[in-house]
């Protein structure tokens, strides 16, 4: 399948500058060309242009540079609603995690039932009401499910992207009390760090595969570097100690690209500012070569 590349150079959905840089460290680290070595055609999209705030002013409604971050995930919204029309596999590199709101709302219009793998240290599940940052990139699932902030929420005039029962949580260590009550009441699934070092990583994804298999007719994985330790991915904004590793992540990717039910893909979070030698990135695009199906062939 032919792949279509589009970077978001976004930073306002958090106070760390600098993860505007990640689609570039991404592009640095090789990316595109490791795709093409893969065998695909891929085209690059380039970037979508941010537009930034005058300065920086009070959040309004607890929601810091809402007006920037709904006109970019507008304008990304209808850039990735193209790139699936023409029956590409839309791959988006961010960029802090609120451009998940612009990428799935352009994404599951096409679908009946999206399923969403949200692979994370965070569940980003606050709203304006029980964010502790103001923060939007700690929104995003929220925000997917059809909650929170309404201009945000009707991003391509539907709502919601994403049904809780669609959605697999995966690396999660650090969660809100308001993001734990709604995960309780909305019983979405959730593989806690506590969950993988118990059952290890394959049995983790193959659960995920069955019960996504299940119930959706394709599948969106938003990949929040921060999910792997900061030992492994240095260069993220709130890094969380005792994530998942790289070969955990590796495995993790490698499975789902054999199962075949990853239809569209994000790479969010990582900010070559804070990162040793571009690793973080370099790591990402590894990551994107796994999920792609790269795997050592002795022959
Ligand atoms: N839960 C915290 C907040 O809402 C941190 C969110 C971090 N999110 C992320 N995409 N890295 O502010
Ligand atoms: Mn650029
Ligand atoms: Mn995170
Ligand atoms: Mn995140």
């Amino acid at each position: 399948k032919d792949i279509s590349v589009i970077g978001v150079p976004m930073d306002l959905g958090q106070r760390r500058r600098g993860v505007d840089m990640g689609p570039s460290a991404m592009r640095y680290a090789g990316l595109l060309e490791q795709i093409t070595s893969l065998g695909f055609n891929v085209k690059d999209c380039g970037d979508i242009r941010i537009d930034r705030p005058e300065k920086e002013k009070d959040p309004e409604k607890n929601l810091r540079n809402l007006k920037e971050v709904f006109a970019a995930s507008e304008k990304l919204e209808k850039e990735v609603d193209l790139i699936v029309q023409e029956g590409k596999f839309p791959l988006i590199l961010g960029g802090d995690h609120s451009i998940s709101i612009g990428s799935i709302a352009g994404i599951s219009r096409h679908y009946e039932n999206l399923g969403l793998i949200w692979y994370d240290a965070h569940a980003d599940l606050n709203t304006g009401e029980t964010s502790p940052s103001g923060n939007i990139h700690g929104m995003p699932l929220a925000v997917n499910l059809g909650l929170g902030d309404s201009s945000l929420r009707n991003i391509g005039n539907y709502s919601p992207k994403v049904k809780a029962e669609n959605i697999v949580i995966i690396g999660a260590r650090s969660i809100d009390e308001g993001e734990k009550l709604l995960i309780k009441e909305k019983g979405i699934k959730v593989f806690t760090m506590h969950e993988v070092d118990r059952l290890g990583m394959p049995k983790v994804i193959e659960e995920t595969i069955h019960y996504l298999s299940q119930r959706t007719d394709g599948v969106h994985l938003s990949l929040d570097l921060d999910a792997l330790d900061p030992l492994d991915a240095p260069g993220v904004g709130t890094p969380v100690m005792g994530g998942l590793t790289y070969r955990e992540s590796h495995l993790a990717l490698e499975m789902l690209s054999e199962a075949k039910i990853i239809t569209s893909a994000e790479f969010v979070e990582v900010n070559p500012i804070l990162d040793d030698k571009n690793r973080t990135a370099d790591v990402a695009s590894e990551l994107v070569a796994s999920l792609l199906g790269k795997k050592l062939v002795l022959t």
